[in-house]
């Protein structure tokens, strides 16, 4: 979480700066800042509680000239989201100035150490802490800007991706990583820096990412310079970007998420395509090739994730045990690495993440490297530390998702799931090629699926409207469109403020069925297979207490739709293929019923799209 930029070459930096956190606002938007060398000697700071349209209004009335400046768009960690507290931080004589995204463990212990020695500080952060450590260092030990730099970061325990510069240094900018995620562009005489590429695809797409405890020294004369925390030299290596500045806007749409919903179709295909082709009837994942034996022999399968990825996880779960017969266990990263689990050589972990720089399940990963698990990752972001850290992994090829909540991120991230179940289950015997060939079939008309599926938004945007001023809302679904069910229940509440609970349908009589009464949307996936009539019980259940009851049926259904109060086709497929356009209405509701009480969809409070903290 928070977004750092930063700039050095010829061009007005405070443009480039303020376009930079734009893009990276759905990291963090408590508050916003940039600080502006101007004319090599002027240090210009300016930073906003709020959103950096905020900063530029506030900017507006003051110099922004200088070609090298750094900026960031907060998501608070230490100290309230205000002025003070905004990045970035000064050094105690105002000579340095420095943006962090992380956390500085250690931050009090250093803290008490500086003001023994007469530091004072003016906020509550521990960013500012670590801006006065390189200051005193630097004035101690009579060293370079990057050496005070090196020798601080080798005293700080925690996460951090730093980018400061100095009035001293005027032509540098020092960017330095350890566990959140750093990227250097590398233009024509120029060079930016930021937390993702973003920022930078529209200058140029020559990248360098930083690694974990490495320093980048850039110097308007002499380029960049890579060093490690232990002062060894490293030579950066250039990749080249994939990304697309259309991907980064938002086409029309009134909103990212209501983009990146109708993208599902494209997405999907994108993460099939190559990889799966029913007419020749194979399918294969370049990425995790050289592990299809050790996978399909493992003695079982971890799957780490959190959020809406660890939905994924779930209905993985039900796929690979179903399809491939390999007991799969899903974890939350956070309780994971904390809980002293069991690893065995033998297992394979599958990490699951949109961003590839959430800190839990970067975490959770390191500590299963450590007792010898082969790790795979399931990833959108290229290049990102999971994809980094894992051996192999298939990246999901959804296109950046900029909305916070997670949607086309989810949806690939499952296609991924169920091309590995097949793959899996035709190495070890386990399924039959008529079900194969009808899988391959049925996950090519994925898309096309979701397409006449979204023809509905406008019928979906009127069931929405009875549910806007719900206060609590329960989801339901059986088997694998059991996690479908939680994932519904995450979208509305994460952007609608509405409190919402997923349930397996059956559990509801044991707790949930005594929150039902007239007020009590219930969301209930009813869809054809093996559990239909028992579900249709359960909407019994719900009907007989007064409840209301929104189903998501087959196409044709005819019981379900005479009880319902509503009810949303979705076309038929097979079963374990229907968590994925089961997933649809409900983030169509969400999205709705979040537009129509008022709610910033794309921003929701308190949260970041990329969790880089614990
Ligand atoms: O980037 P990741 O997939 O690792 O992120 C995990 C969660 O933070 C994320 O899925 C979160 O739950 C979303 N806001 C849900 O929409």
């Amino acid at each position: 979480m928070c977004g750092i930029v930063g700039y050095i070459g010829d061009k007005k930096a405070y443009p480039i700066l303020i376009k930079g956190l734009s893009r990276l606002e759905y990291r963090g938007y408590d508050s916003a800042g940039v600080a502006l060398i101007q004319d090599g000697k002027i240090l210009n700071v300016y930073k906003r509680q709020g959103k950096v349209q905020d900063l530029v209004d506030f900017a507006n009335d003051f110099s922004t000239e200088g070609t090298v400046g750094i900026g960031h768009t907060r998501w608070a960690t230490h100290g309230e989201p205000n002025d003070v507290n905004a990045h970035p931080h000064f050094s105690g004589d105002e000579n340095i100035v420095l943006v962090h995204n992380g956390i500085i463990e250690n931050y009090e212990i250093i803290k008490k150490e500086l003001t023994k020695r007469g530091h004072e500080f003016k906020t509550e952060t521990d960013t500012e802490v670590l801006v006065h450590l390189i200051e005193e260092i630097k004035e101690n030990s009579q060293v370079s800007i990057e050496e005070a730099v090196r020798m601080a970061l080798k005293e700080v325990h925690g996460a951090y991706a730093i980018v400061l510069i100095s009035k001293d240094s005027p032509d540098k900018i020092i960017a330095a990583r350890k566990s959140s995620p750093l990227v250097i562009g590398l233009g024509e005489d120029e060079y930016y820096v930021a937390s993702d590429a973003t920022p930078i695809v529209e200058y140029t797409k020559n990248v360098v990412y930083l690694e974990d405890e490495q320093i980048a020294i850039v110097d308007r004369k002499n380029g960049l310079r890579i060093i490690s925390i232990g002062n060894t030299e490293v030579s950066p290596y250039v990749q080249e970007l994939e990304m697309q500045l259309e991907e980064l806007e938002k086409g029309g749409y009134d909103h990212f998420m209501l983009k990146e919903i109708y993208e599902q179709p494209r997405a999907i295909h994108d993460s099939f395509r190559g990889r799966l082709n029913a007419a020749e009837s194979w399918i294969a994942l370049g990425g995790i090739r050289d592990y299809e034996n050790q996978i399909a022999n493992a003695d079982r399968i971890v799957i780490i994730a959190c959020g809406t990825s660890w939905h994924a996880g779930l209905v993985g779960e039900y796929l690979i045990e179903d399809l491939a017969r390999i007991p799969v266990e899903v974890e939350y990263a956070s309780e994971f690495r904390y809980r002293n689990p069991i690893i065995r050589p033998n297992d394979v972990v599958i990490a699951i993440s949109q961003s590839g720089e959430t800190a839990d399940t970067l975490a959770a990963l390191k500590m299963a490297k450590e007792e010898g698990a082969t790790l795979l990752g399931i990833v959108n972001v290229v290049g990102s530390s999971i994809s980094r850290v894992t051996d192999a992994g298939s990246y999901t090829h959804a296109g950046p998702e900029i909305g916070v909540a997670s949607t086309k991120a989810f949806t690939t991230q499952v296609t991924i799931l169920a091309m590995m179940a097949m793959l899996l289950a035709k190495k070890r015997g386990t399924i039959n090629q008529t079900r194969f060939q009808n899988l391959l079939n049925e996950m090519e008309a994925i898309p096309e699926k979701i397409e006449y599926l979204l023809t509905s938004n406008d019928y979906i945007k009127g069931i929405a409207d009875n549910y806007k001023d719900a206060a609590n809302a329960l989801f339901l679904g059986r088997g694998s469109c059991f996690p479908i069910a939680l994932e519904g229940a995450l979208k509305l509440k994460e952007i609608s403020y509405i409190h919402a609970e997923g349930y397996p349908a059956a559990e509801m009589k044991h707790g949930p069925i005594a929150l039902i009464d007239e007020n009590m949307p219930v969301f209930v996936i009813a869809t054809q297979g093996p559990n239909y009539e028992k579900v249709v019980s359960n909407i019994q259940e719900v009907k007989a207490r007064k409840g209301k009851i929104i189903a998501i049926v087959t196409k044709g259904d005819t019981i379900v739709k005479d009880i319902a109060d509503h009810y949303i086709e979705i076309p038929e497929t097979d079963e374990l293929l229907v968590p994925i356009l089961a997933t649809v209405p409900f983030q169509l509701i969400s999205y709705h019923i979040a537009v129509m009480r008022g709610c910033n969809v794309d921003q929701p409070r308190n949260l970041a799209k990329s969790v880089t903290v614990e």
